[in-house]
């Protein structure tokens, strides 16, 4: 299963329109709830003609609704419609196109979209002739007019042995505009975060080096998240990365080269994130030549690397939130308290790294979030969610406490 988590937790009613395409709709869905997604799917009657509703029900989080008269909650439109991150509608058909554009609210699927107030995708799907109808058109530019995302059909083989315009978009793409669409309504938009990740590298020789566990897997998610949340990253990095979407990556090995490079973005950032595992010290003489052991066993003599915590801390802005970490080998509550007043974070991510399925190098973590006026434990969870909650908590901080208006 893909480890993308844009949608993990995310509410999507799927509103199934009656075309030929709504089997398609059952692979969507399938998707949808593999990459964490809680759907609620909302067949018309006209979807009814052409897909099962069982076939929905079984593969969705909860039964898919019809009706808006034969549902056990009176008012299951306003619900469906308040509750959803996301109201995706596939296939949009040419006459469900024409009711949502004119406000008609006849069916459930019509009354959720205009209860709703979270982002809407539609996926057009038709024969090419009513594609390019000029009230489709016209209909399809009211509905972008409100901010409807519609995305436009391929080109392919249609029903009925015709070939044109008209083909649903694949699953591929509407997971794509589903990635960006709530990218672009998420906590972080319009904000700049800073992270850095992975373990600096202090050179002993040009071959040797003094090194740690970090696998950088936590800093990365954080970066990921970020994007997700909206947010426009940099992302400081030991480890390398795969591109991430409004990410700029930024290779460094030493904590002074980590130093640079995070000064330099810190001006502008909004939030930084402090993930990397950062050397507190390193040798104090580099050899340009490799040292060979017919020189005897070397004396390394190390000294102090700069802080780049603190130094953030030092330097931060009142609108600037400061997030950093403590990787502790025993109880990291404490030792998380000492490190924010010490480095004047406003929060700092702790966990004890001797825990199972807590270290460096797992894909979960198990961290205490300690903040200056609250401390809370998590349960263990992926790096992935760790990252969305500690960023969820920091901006609903940020947002309370006027450091964010
Ligand atoms: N950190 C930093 N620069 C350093 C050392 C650490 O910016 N030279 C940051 C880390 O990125 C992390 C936080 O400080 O966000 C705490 O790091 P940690 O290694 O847990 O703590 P230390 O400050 O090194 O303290 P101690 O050795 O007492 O555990």
């Amino acid at each position: 299963m893909s480890n993308i988590t844009y949608l993990s937790g995310k509410r999507v009613v799927l509103g199934v329109g009656g075309g030929i395409a709504a089997y398609k709709s059952v692979e969507l869905l399938r998707r949808l709830i593999d990459l964490g997604a809680y759907v609620s799917p909302v067949l018309t009657s006209s979807a009814l003609r052409f897909v099962g509703e069982t076939t929905f029900s079984a593969l969705a989080s909860e039964p898919a609704r019809t009706s808006l008269f034969d549902d056990r909650d009176p008012i299951p439109h306003t619900h469906l419609g308040q509750n959803c991150d996301l109201l995706l509608i596939a296939p949009a058909t040419a006459d469900l196109i024409a009711r949502c554009a004119t406000g008609l609210a006849d069916d459930l699927l019509t009354t959720t979209l205009i209860a709703t107030r979270a982002p809407v995708i539609m996926v057009a799907a038709m024969h090419s002739e009513m594609w390019e109808h000029a009230s489709v058109q016209a209909n399809i530019a009211t509905l972008r007019s409100r901010g409807v995302i519609v995305l436009e059909p391929e080109v392919g083989r249609l029903a009925g042995g015709d070939f044109g315009v008209g083909r649903l978009a694949s699953v591929d793409q509407v997971l794509a505009a589903i990635e960006q669409c709530l990218a672009q309504s998420g906590i972080l938009k319009g904000k700049k975060v800073l992270v850095t990740a992975g373990g600096t590298r202090e050179a002993i020789d040009p071959v040797r080096y003094i090194g740690n566990r970090s696998s950088g897997k936590q800093g990365i998610a954080f970066a990921k998240m970020a994007s997700q949340l909206g947010a426009e990253v940099v992302l400081v990095t030991t480890v390398a990365v795969d591109s991430v979407p409004n990410c700029q990556i930024v290779m460094v090995e030493s904590a002074s080269e980590m130093m640079d490079a995070v000064m330099g973005a810190f001006p502008s950032a909004d939030m930084v994130v402090m993930a990397a595992a950062v050397a507190d010290f390193r040798p104090k003489r580099i050899s340009s030549t490799k040292l060979k052991k017919s020189f005897g066993t070397p004396e390394i003599v190390l000294e102090p690397t700069d802080d780049i915590l603190a130094e953030l801390g030092r330097k931060k802005r009142p609108d600037q939130i400061v997030i950093g970490f403590a990787a502790e080998t025993g109880d990291p509550g404490a030792e998380a308290a000492r490190k924010l007043e010490d480095k004047n974070a406003d929060f700092i991510v702790a966990n004890n790294v001797l825990e199972p399925g807590s270290g460096f190098s797992t894909d979960t973590n198990r961290v205490t979030l300690v903040g200056k006026d609250s401390t809370t434990e998590f349960e263990i969870a992926s790096k992935t969610q760790v990252a969305d909650k500690v960023l969820q908590m920091a901006t609903k901080w940020a947002c309370e406490n006027g450091i964010w208006v």
